[in-house]
């Protein structure tokens, strides 16, 4: 399948078929998101992969429309950092430093730019950035789940306080940005019919 084909054949799942995806082709999909570019290549994200039947079944309150929860295979919940300080850009070039076996000494102005530019930063602003980086992980797990013929749903549309209740986030310092429901979907769904509503080109692209 082309990118076009599996881009076309992609849409947001309402209800799945409650299959299971093989280990392989989920960690395939979860590389995809480990290898999405960040800004400044900090990653301020992680991702919670939820698959036991008990965390799913538990979440199910916590979103509004749970249909996909019920039957999805597994669930991946994005969590943006809210805050970045000096000691994390720091752990992140002793790992530059370690992958790529060059001397921190030798990447010291780039550390010292990057903790001068978070420094400048607010707290909102911080954590407004972290956000659209999570927002290209998604892409991205998105992207490879419909290449690997795996559907999936975006979902936002959960209870902030609930979800983080449930799965212990520190919310001083953590938020869910957005979650991805994952699996087969259900030959019962009959959103896949629909044909796709998209702006017409001349009105999405400007060619200049
Ligand atoms: C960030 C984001 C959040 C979304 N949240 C939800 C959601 O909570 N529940 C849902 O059913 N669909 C959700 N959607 C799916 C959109 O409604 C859907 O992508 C849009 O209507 C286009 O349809 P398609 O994805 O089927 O092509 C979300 C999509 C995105 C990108």
């Amino acid at each position: 399948m082309n990118y076009l084909e599996a881009l076309s054949r992609r849409y947001s799942v309402k209800k799945f078929n409650n299959e299971i995806i093989p280990r392989e082709i989920l960690h395939n999909i979860l590389e995809s998101g480990k290898l999405s570019a960040s800004s400044l290549g900090l990653q301020p994200y992680k991702i919670l992969v939820v698959e036991s039947k008990e965390m799913k079944e538990k979440l199910i309150p916590a979103f509004y429309n749970p249909s996909q929860i019920s039957t999805c295979s597994h669930l991946m919940v994005i969590i943006s950092k809210k805050t970045l300080d000096e000691s994390y850009v720091n752990g992140y070039f002793r790992h530059i430093s370690e992958v790529r076996e060059t001397p921190e000494e030798k990447l010291d102005l780039f550390r010292k730019s990057i903790n001068q530019h978070i420094n400048q930063k607010t707290h909102d602003e911080i954590f407004n950035w972290a956000e659209k980086q999570s927002y290209i992980v998604l892409a991205n797990l998105m992207y490879a789940a419909a290449i690997e013929s795996i559907d999936t749903c975006p979902m936002e549309g959960f209870r902030q306080d609930l979800i983080e209740e449930i799965l212990e986030i520190n919310p001083e310092s953590e938020k869910v940005t957005v979650t991805l429901a994952l699996g087969y979907r259900s030959e019962e769904d009959h959103f896949q019919h629909m044909k796709k509503v998209r702006k017409p080109n001349e009105k999405l692209f400007k060619f200049i």
